[in-house]
């Protein structure tokens, strides 16, 4: 059975963080089954923009089905094209704001023949963008053992990526990995956890974040948005663990922290290097969404102004 519901994640505070003006044109880079679209186009007026980029074809296939507003355009492509194509159009430092709400959409994780969940079977693919790139199976067939414990430990900070890896490649001594319950229990045979966490949770989130490029996409795309985003636009970022978030933080911050300069040093002129970003802050879902989500429970919102 396919599913094709997405509760969108922070909804209210990642589009409040938009500041949204009617007339202005907006980035949504994680289309995912288009709430926060949704969100962004009712805020804005006749004459404003959304452009939203997928790089799964079953999210564009969705908005093909369920969108028709003549304000919207949906482009199925990695986010981290977003610079090429927006030069093509002209749109360079037009935008006023791009939302990105990172990492998989529920659609993804509840079709088990993605092969992204640790709780039901299905073949072990987990590429987002299934029209290109090798699957999470045939890299494990091919990888070596120090390699796949490398990717478990760098993209899961998992203690016990070795005794994962060397149990990987025993069981492929007999037959390949094939489906995902196979590496599921694979990986629960030498991982212990507490009760409400599968030991596979950290495993199955790095190859993922591995088989995707994820953290790399999202570094090369917010490198980008200084050049994307108008002056006064604003970048609203939803992570969900902490590498990712990692990432945002120390981008939002090395753009704009003014550096110090040494005590004791003369001051040459009057002039401050003016700074790209202001960080508008981090925040958390709410009580009631936690509640309501358990995805929400690991969000984390992060919100910055380009001002020059
Ligand atoms: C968490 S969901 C977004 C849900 C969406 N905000 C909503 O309200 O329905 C993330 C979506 O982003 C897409 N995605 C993740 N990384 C991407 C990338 N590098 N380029 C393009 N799309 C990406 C995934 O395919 C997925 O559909």
């Amino acid at each position: 059975m396919t599913s094709n519901h997405h509760q969108s994640v922070m909804f209210n505070e990642s589009i409040e963080g938009l500041a949204i003006k009617k007339n202005g044109i907006y980035i949504d880079a994680t289309f995912g089954r288009g709430g926060h679209t949704q969100g962004i186009l009712n805020q804005l007026g006749n004459d404003g923009k959304v452009i939203a980029f997928d790089q799964d074809l079953a999210a564009i296939e969705y908005a093909q089905q369920n969108f028709n507003d003549k304000r919207l355009t949906v482009i199925h492509s990695p986010f981290a094209n977003m610079h090429n194509l927006l030069t093509e159009q002209g749109l360079l430092g037009k935008i006023d704001g791009i939302l990105m709400d990172l990492g998989v959409s529920s659609p993804q994780l509840d079709n088990a023949d993605r092969g992204f969940s640790f709780n039901a079977d299905g073949l072990l693919d987990m590429r987002m963008n299934q029209t290109t790139g090798i699957s999470a199976a045939q890299w494990l067939a091919t990888a070596n053992e120090t390699e796949i414990a490398n990717v478990i430990y760098e993209f899961g900070e998992e203690r016990r990526s070795r005794q994962i890896a060397t149990a990987i490649k025993r069981f492929q001594i007999e037959k390949p990995i094939e489906t995902t319950l196979q590496l599921a229990n694979i990986v629960a045979s030498v991982v212990k956890t507490k009760k409400h966490k599968h030991p596979a949770t950290r495993t199955f989130q790095a190859i993922r974040i591995f088989i995707n490029q994820e953290l790399k996409q999202l570094s090369d795309t917010l490198n980008q948005t200084l050049k994307i985003l108008a002056v006064k636009g604003r970048l609203s970022v939803i992570s969900f663990h902490s590498i990712e978030d990692r990432i945002v933080k120390k981008f939002i911050q090395k753009h704009s922290k003014q550096k110090q300069l040494p005590k004791g040093l003369p001051i040459m002129n009057n002039e401050t290097k003016q700074m790209p970003l202001k960080d508008l802050g981090k925040s958390f879902a709410s009580k009631v969404e936690i509640n309501d989500s358990r995805r929400s429970r690991s969000a984390i919102l992060r919100i910055a102004e380009r001002i020059a």
